[in-house]
């Protein structure tokens, strides 16, 4: 399982999510994604969110306060479920909070749920809100999770951020040892300025040296893609197929179908960043289980 997580708002946690998690998904791997944010913008990237498949996040809160396994919702795309996240998911961290304060035995009760549907995939993905929207919902993931994926945008205040993700990663490893820092992922990045881009990756290299890699893969700053996916609840590699079919401007003007909004060109781009981060993010998980598990025996 694997957590998106990093303190601050708006760094791409969640494109990374559904995007990465599409991809796996039509690679062939069994994958689920747990919004655990109550923007529920999972729904948004995906598609349905205006639709009954929307539960706000109703399925994981009485499963968790319940005990019981959670029903995700099937089949958003083939092999790719999803739990959603919304109101619920803001009455479900209340209750673990005030539980807590309590004595009780709420806390980790989202970790034990989605253990009970766990061998049923390959991947878990989970989005996390920003820590502004408080620290129960990122531990909560953090006792479900084996890996931490933090994306961040090439700037001093986003790096900064990350230290305090190593502090919380630190607390909750004293409750799961499992968890780990996978790697960090560079968002929004410019294109042609790489030394916007290079003096992240050397600090990153220094702060993180032993820990954990900057993936050479990036997701660039392609705002007229994005905007195009979003409207659409299309991941890149989606719009990106659909852009290729669309044919050329004039091509559509002589068959008289050039009514419809012309997609953004630079969603091809965008789906690479995608395509080459899942397979590093991939390789690297692989290599790192393989590691640990040597070193066990
Ligand atoms: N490749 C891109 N280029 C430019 N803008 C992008 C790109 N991908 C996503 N965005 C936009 O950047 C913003 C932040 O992305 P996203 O929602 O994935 O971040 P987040 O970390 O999940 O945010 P939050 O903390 O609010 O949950 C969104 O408005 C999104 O539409
Ligand atoms: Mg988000």
């Amino acid at each position: 399982m694997i957590v998106i997580t990093n303190g601050k708002g708006g760094v791409g946690k969640t494109s990374v999510t559904t995007n990465i998690g599409t991809l796996l998904a039509q690679a062939d791997y069994k994958v689920l994604i747990v919004d655990l944010d109550s923007q529920g913008n999972v729904a948004n990237n995906l598609g349905f969110d205006e639709t009954d498949k929307d539960d706000g996040g109703a399925a994981l809160h009485s499963a968790a306060i319940y005990g019981k396994a959670p029903e995700p919702i099937r089949g958003i795309r083939a092999n790719l479920d999803v739990l959603p996240g919304g109101t619920f998911t803001d009455q479900l961290m209340d209750a673990v909070h005030g539980d807590s304060l309590r004595g009780g035995k709420l806390k980790g009760c989202v970790a034990r749920a989605i253990a009970k549907i766990a061998p049923e995939y390959d991947i878990i993905l989970i989005d996390t809100p920003p820590s502004s929207a408080g620290y129960v919902y990122v531990e909560e993931a953090m006792l479900a999770s084996r890996w931490i994926l933090a994306p961040l945008r090439p700037e001093p205040k986003s790096i900064k951020g990350l230290e305090s993700l190593a502090d919380r990663i630190s607390r909750v490893q004293s409750v799961n040892p499992y968890i780990q820092l996978l790697g960090v992922i560079l968002f929004g990045v410019p294109t042609g300025a790489t030394r916007v881009e290079k003096r992240p990756r050397d600090i990153l290299g220094e702060r993180l040296a032993g820990i954990a890699p900057t993936f050479s893969a990036k997701i660039r700053n392609v705002v007229a893609a994005d905007a195009d996916a979003s409207f659409r609840g299309e991941a890149a590699h989606e719009l990106a197929a659909e852009v290729a079919n669309q044919g050329p401007f004039w091509e559509r003007l002589r068959n008289g179908k050039s009514s419809g909004p012309t997609l953004a060109g630079s969603a091809g781009s965008l789906a690479e960043d995608y395509m080459s981060l899942a397979t590093e993010i991939v390789d690297h998980m692989k290599s790192q289980e393989e590691a640990l598990e040597a070193g066990a025996n």
